[in-house]
């Protein structure tokens, strides 16, 4: 976020590892509650949140400037959030509007102010230059199966991953994981398991396919009158810098049962992932579903098994990020990576654009028809 920042300051030299000029997400909107401040660590910055009197989010800098208190330990006025050491009071603009012990303000007692704005089940931030900042380019969630009414979506909580984003990009746009960290090891010496495919649609969008035959506890738990083989095929769909899409689409076989037939159902999980420092990443981790949509009974379960599999993923990764320095250069790769290698190439490019004052676009939500 700003320069002005302390943390940021020690590192400016270093170039920067996510583009800043696009809309991140900040918190779930369950999570701002009106008359109360919210504390969020984001692009290695400490911030509040909190809600104007018309509901709106704002977004602020965290610390004093005058001695560096959280203002999460501050109070919330209305919109006038008073800080808790020496009782400087700031409003949703982030001006100061009193120092209790002087008449006079000085231009530098006031806090950074980031373009914030609650759209689906989230609230977004834009870390980067506030000018830019346009609600048009926040990715479509509803396209994503959240707040769709032909889909059933689940808020599955937030998490803190010990681990660059990047790492998590890397796994979710390497599907061939799958196989070997969330199931029993050793399955690919019984069963020849699929060849990635990597495709690009459109500018922005990377997908990766996988198709895992047969069908496990899990997919028979989804669809019981479905039969033993069923085909589940894998998406993943980058869509922006902070938002990756898996898509579980399960199939009944065809009639010569060696590949996809006809469609049952679509599970779709997208991960909002945002940078809360060089080296650690919030997860907000959503669900939907098109079929069953009226099975409450069902939601339980789901979430039962994304967060079994999150839990695997967020300890390969943490036990990766510990030992790895601050430059993330792997020694090979091998064909299942060309997606990640491809969204890895994007976001440099992104970088770079930034670094070379160009203006960010539109992210590309179309996909799996919700
Ligand atoms: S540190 Fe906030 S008023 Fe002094
Ligand atoms: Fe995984």
């Amino acid at each position: 976020m700003s320069e002005r920042n302390d943390s940021q300051s020690s590192r400016r030299k270093d170039p920067p590892m996510y583009p800043r000029n696009h809309w991140y997400v900040a918190a779930w909107s369950r999570e701002l509650v009106q008359d109360k401040i919210f504390a969020r660590r984001i692009f290695d910055q400490e911030l509040v949140l909190y809600r104007r009197r018309s509901g709106e989010p704002v977004v602020q800098s965290g610390l004093c400037p005058h001695r560096r208190m959280p203002l999460a330990l501050g109070t919330l006025f209305g919109e006038e959030l008073e800080c808790r050491y020496h009782g400087i009071t700031f409003d949703a603009d982030g001006r100061c509007v009193r120092i209790p012990t002087q008449d006079t303000i000085p231009p530098t007692c006031r806090l950074d102010t980031y373009p914030a704005v609650e759209r689906g089940p989230w609230i977004w931030v834009w870390p980067g230059d506030p000018a830019q900042a346009d609600p048009a380019l926040i990715p479509d969630t509803r396209s994503l199966g959240l707040g769709h009414p032909q889909w059933r979506a689940m808020d599955n909580g937030t998490y803190l991953i010990e681990a660059r984003q990047q790492l998590y990009v890397d796994n979710l746009m390497d599907l061939s994981h799958v196989y070997a960290l969330h199931f029993p090891p050793g399955l690919s010496r019984n069963l020849q398991l699929p060849r990635i495919q990597y495709e690009e649609r459109g500018e922005r969008k990377v997908v990766t396919t996988a198709t895992l035959l047969p069908a496990d506890e899990f997919t028979r738990l989804l669809f019981p009158q479905a039969g033993p083989a069923v085909f589940s095929v894998f998406d993943a769909e980058y869509i922006a810098p902070g938002l990756i899409n898996a898509v579980i689409a399960v199939h009944q076989p065809n009639p010569a049962m060696d590949g996809p037939g006809a469609a049952l159902g679509t599970l779709v999980f997208p991960h909002a992932l945002t940078p809360k420092s060089a080296t650690a990443t919030h997860l907000f981790m959503a669900e939907a579903r098109n079929f069953r949509i009226d099975d409450a009974d069902l939601d339980a379960p789901m979430r039962e098994s994304n967060l079994r599999i999150l839990t695997e993923d967020k300890a390969a990764l943490e036990a990766i990020e510990a030992h790895l320095g601050s430059e993330l250069r792997y020694r090979m790769s091998v064909a299942a990576d060309s997606g990640a290698l491809r969204v890895r190439r994007h976001i440099d490019a992104l970088i770079a654009a930034e670094q070379a004052g160009a203006r960010p676009s539109n992210p590309d939500t179309s996909h799996t028809g919700a």
